[in-house]
């Protein structure tokens, strides 16, 4: 057990911070917070004799904690070449990258071992507790990826890769197989989901996106999920040559065909989902689909930028993920500014397009640095369903946080960060949102272990 004294900061709800100065956090053997209490209160004289001297952690001056960041999009292959290779469209990209990438993990053991080890370790000293990761297509090297990220002691969910048609010779899979080896990886996992830490990763069926799954597949896939009660994650309406592609394969959009197979339910994730009609947006909402809106991927290859606020207005989860490696960076915090900047970015996109004397409906596209924050904790544990379990530093949740030093001993700033006299807790969270990095971010924990 562990006691935190410090200032805590939450977003539970969109656009709005809760700062909580002066309180202790109290972490049980499970990992879960009991209690939050005032230093003030009698409450916590009386919480305070329960802790040993050394369980007791005092963040100093000019630190906060914070809920671990959530990543509801990354392609863990992918990190083996995160920073190169986006000079080409999303279909060419693919082909040029991805796949020869990704068919590398089927045989070399001691390279996917060195990728996936690198990249838990890069996600959680990034501040990411939870990512909901696409693997490969093969199943014992996704396996081996759910037992290293089990060691680090991760929150993740995990989808073994499923792909039937419209692919590489090298790398595709026949339809019966793809479907045995989604239902094997989904039952391995569960099977192992034994002591808490197994239980922290979740499998999830993961057609890859709709260009490269049959019919056949996708209903299968749906059936797969609906028997264990699992979440399903794909690609939707991403980019305009994907979203053509797949019109002239069944003369629809994305989301009507994966409505029609059985994959949009309340525990979809769905990435990118940019180009969205207002039927398509009403679609998703009835089925409680949320989007894992990846800012600094679509850059590269959307051809468009996320409406979140719409969306969100619109009544659908939205979360953040870093898209690696479509987008170059695992950073969260990264990815919460180019949430901001993209939608500003549209904003004044419209502002030229509809003009000024629709300046009420362009500003509600506006995306500020607390909503970014509410995305990428509360927004992202919607979207994965995990909101009654983390998201906040809440009693009831688990500890998945971010201890954050913006200064040290002499006061002065740590890495990108200028910390003065008259600095406010809020001015300081401000500017770690806009100027932090890894290292501000002093430790994390997931489930009250520190994994950093
Ligand atoms: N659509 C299908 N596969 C992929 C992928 O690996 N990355 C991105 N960004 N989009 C995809
Ligand atoms: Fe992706």
């Amino acid at each position: 057990a562990k006691l935190f004294i410090g200032t805590v900061v939450n977003s539970r709800a969109l656009g709005e911070i809760e700062i909580l100065e002066n309180v202790a956090v109290a972490v049980n053997e499970s990992g879960n917070i009991t209690s939050i209490t005032a230093l003030d209160s009698p409450d916590y004289e009386r919480t305070v004799t329960c802790f040993t001297p050394e369980s007791i952690v005092r963040l100093p001056k000019y630190a906060f904690i914070i809920p671990g960041f959530i990543d509801c999009h990354i392609h863990s292959p992918q990190y083996r070449y995160a920073g190169t290779g986006t000079d080409v469209p999303l279909m060419n990209w693919l082909n040029k990258y991805a796949f020869p990438t990704e068919r590398r993990f089927l045989d070399d053991a001691d390279f996917a071992t060195k990728t996936y080890s690198r990249l838990i370790k890069r996600c959680l000293s990034n501040g990411t507790t939870t990512a909901c990761f696409f693997a490969t297509i093969h199943l014992y090297p996704t396996l081996n990826f759910v037992s290293l990220i089990r060691e680090a002691g991760m929150r993740a969910f995990v989808g073994k890769v499923s792909m039937d048609q419209n692919s590489p010779k090298y790398y595709v899979e026949d339809t019966n197989e793809a479907i045995s080896a989604a239902d094997e990886f989904v039952k391995a996992v569960l099977e192992t989901s034994g002591d808490a830490r197994a239980a922290l990763v979740t499998p999830v069926i993961t057609p890859r996106f709709l260009p490269t799954c049959s019919p056949q597949l996708l209903k299968s896939l749906a059936a797969i999920a609906k028997k264990y009660d699992v979440p399903i994650q794909s690609h939707m309406s991403e980019a305009l040559d994907e979203i053509e592609y797949v019109h002239q394969l069944y003369g629809k959009a994305d989301p009507e065909i994966f409505a029609e197979n059985g994959l949009l339910t309340c525990k979809t994730i769905m990435a990118h989902s940019i180009h969205l009609s207002d039927g398509d947006i009403k679609i998703l909402r009835d089925h409680g689909t949320g989007i894992a809106h990846c800012p600094l991927s679509n850059y590269f290859f959307a051809d468009g930028i996320l409406r979140t606020r719409h969306l969100l207005r619109s009544g659908i989860k939205v979360g953040l993920g870093s898209d690696i490696a479509g987008g170059y960076s695992v950073s969260i915090l990264e990815n919460m500014r180019h949430a901001v900047i993209s939608s500003k970015i549209l904003v004044s996109q419209r502002k030229r397009t509809i003009g000024t004397a629709n300046k009420e409906s362009d500003e509600t596209d506006e995306i500020s640095y607390k909503d970014a924050f509410y995305l990428a904790t509360m927004g992202g544990a919607q979207v994965l369903n995990i909101d009654h379990v983390v998201g906040a530093i809440e009693v009831g949740k688990a500890f998945d946080a971010i201890v954050v030093h913006c200064a040290d001993d002499n006061g002065n700033g740590i890495g990108g960060m200028e910390v003065w006299s008259d600095d406010t807790a809020e001015s300081l969270f401000e500017k770690f949102i806009n100027l932090g990095g890894v290292e501000n971010m002093k430790s994390v924990y997931v489930a009250g272990n520190k994994v950093v």
